[in-house]
């Protein structure tokens, strides 16, 4: 047994990088069974802090101490924390898309047979039982992961985790790609680990969940510890006011605009899956959109949302078809490329694989789609170049110590504004955002809002795809709902409640 009264301490962690400080001399404290909730904006640190404890840096390349059970830990890998019983899910998905679900969960952990041939039917079975606790039962564990969704590769990796036995398990950003009912799911798997006795430290910026399932809320903030409160003294709106060291008092900008006349249409959008040309993952949608209006697209995950916009923008992977007019005029939509030419932009949902490029830096992933404007006589004019990045930077409230820096070393809120910003420098008459606050915190959220109603106001056009329903109702003037591929509904966005477009998607189609 341990002598101490907390299972983890962490005393004075300070972590630079190219002599930024993301942690500024942080203090936190773990009891043994609790879940903790880590809360904090956008670049607060909580990704940074985790990494230093689950040894992804190193001891030697931050100072502070770590106490483990009452005894110094100085973890020079992850498996030193993992043999310890420091568990973590990382933010960005960690899984090898060629290596199959079973590869992946027992990756650095397999099973061998005596002789050291590694035994596949063991670790094929266990990995069946692992999703089926987490009421995963449609995936085939031989296959490559990149057969799966990012809802479904986030509840592999989380098997994988399950599979460590943790004492301590991080969960960072588990449930961003994630559906309701995955969610629920995921939050009564913690449940059960808790009764086993079993210390979580949770991440999210869905303070619903952190509600839910947290006894303790550590908030923090610019590299620095807060406070640490029990839940039972907390609310979502104190543990936002911790945050962001203010009360915020509403989530969502007034929306002020009036939506023109119809501009842009889509008709009779199709897309067939990839590997089944049987099935339609989007059946004949269309829709007309106005000058200057905010379309909200909702429906469960699965209804074919990302796939119908993607098919607008032409990046849809599949066999597919689509008319997309705008001023009664067809456009060329034919590849990202070209719609981005025309004035069509997308930012796509899943910003690791379509939004950066990791070996970029910020700056250069911001004026990535617009170089030609800055291209004089065959030479970039970098100064003007570095202007625009400033400025944008400013616009956005993007936090980054240098637009020099790779974009990997931004926290995921702000990767997500970089992406944002790449797409607004091609000014789009039509931009299309698929989840664009997934990640981000509530302040930036509400940055974001702002922004699109900014845009709206100026008179671009925006189809937002999102899963959160009252974001949906926060933000359009309009709410599409899509089902099974279908349209089921379209609403104006007056005296629309999140129940009626529940009850849209769950629907019989339109026609
Ligand atoms: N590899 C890195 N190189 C340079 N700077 C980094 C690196 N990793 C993190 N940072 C910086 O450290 C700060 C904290 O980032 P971190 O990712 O820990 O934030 P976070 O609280 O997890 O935010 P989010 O909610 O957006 O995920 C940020 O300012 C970030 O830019
Ligand atoms: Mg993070």
């Amino acid at each position: 047994m341990s002598m101490s009264e907390y299972l983890l301490e962490m005393r004075g962690i300070v972590k630079e990088f190219d002599g930024v400080r993301a942690l500024n001399g942080i203090d936190i404290k773990v009891k043994a069974g609790e879940c903790v909730g880590l809360c904090g904006e956008n670049g607060a640190g909580k990704s940074t802090l985790m990494k230093v404890l689950s040894g992804v840096y190193p001891h030697g390349t931050y100072s502070g101490e770590i106490l483990w059970d009452g005894a110094p830990l100085q973890a020079t890998s992850i498996r030193e924390t993992e043999a310890a019983g420091i568990v973590i899910i990382h933010q960005e998905l960690m899984l090898v898309p060629e290596l199959s679900v079973t590869e992946n969960i027992f990756l650095g952990n397999e099973i061998t047979l005596p002789g050291g041939r590694l035994d596949y039917d063991a670790m094929n079975r266990r990995a069946v039982e692992l999703l089926a606790e987490l009421n995963i039962r449609d995936v085939n564990v031989v296959l490559p992961v990149k057969q799966y969704g990012g809802g479904h590769q986030q509840l592999i990796e989380i098997a994988k985790a399950l599979n460590k036995n943790a004492r301590l398990l991080i969960l960072d950003e588990p449930s961003s790609s994630l559906t309701t009912s995955e969610i629920r799911i995921l939050l009564g798997i913690i449940h059960q680990l808790k009764a086993k006795g079993v210390t979580c430290i949770y991440i999210s910026h869905k303070l619903d969940e952190i509600e839910a399932i947290c006894d303790t809320i550590v908030t923090i903030r610019d590299g620095q510890h807060i406070a640490t409160t029990p839940m039972r003294e907390m609310s979502v709106e104190k543990i936002i006011a911790q945050m962001v060291g203010r009360e915020m008092n509403q989530l969502y900008p007034p929306r002020t605009h009036t939506p023109g006349e119809v501009v842009f249409e889509a008709r009779n959008v199709t897309c067939w899956d990839a590997d089944n040309p049987q099935r339609k993952r989007v059946d004949d949608v269309s829709f007309t959109l106005r000058r200057g209006e905010i379309l909200g697209i909702a429906g469960l995950v699965g209804a074919g949302r990302t796939e119908l916009v993607s098919a607008i923008f032409g990046s849809y992977q599949g066999p597919y078809q689509a008319q997309v007019l705008y001023e009664g005029q067809r456009w060329d939509t034919g590849s990202p490329l070209k719609s981005i030419r025309t004035g069509l932009a997308m930012v796509p949902e899943d910003r690791k694989h379509h939004g950066i490029v990791p070996d970029l830096s910020v700056g250069q992933n911001m004026t990535m789609a617009v170089l030609r404007q800055f291209s004089h006589d065959a030479r970039i004019d970098q100064d003007e170049e570095l202007k625009v990045i400033r400025a944008e930077i400013g616009r956005l409230k993007l936090k980054t110590a240098s637009p020099f820096l790779p974009i990997t070393g931004l926290s995921g809120g702000n990767q997500q504004k970089a992406v944002l910003s790449k797409m607004l420098l091609t000014k789009p008459k039509i931009l299309i955002l698929d989840e664009p606050t997934r990640g981000v915190d509530v302040g930036a959220k509400f940055e974001i809002y702002q922004l699109m109603l900014n845009l709206a106001a100026e008179g671009i056009s925006i189809i937002m795809v999102s899963s959160e329903l009252q974001e949906v109702l926060g933000v359009s003037d309009r709410v599409l709902v899509i089902g099974e591929g279908q349209l089921r509904g379209d609403f104006v966005n007056d005296n629309l409640t999140q129940e009626k477009l529940l009850a849209a998607a769950l629907a019989q189609p339109l026609h």
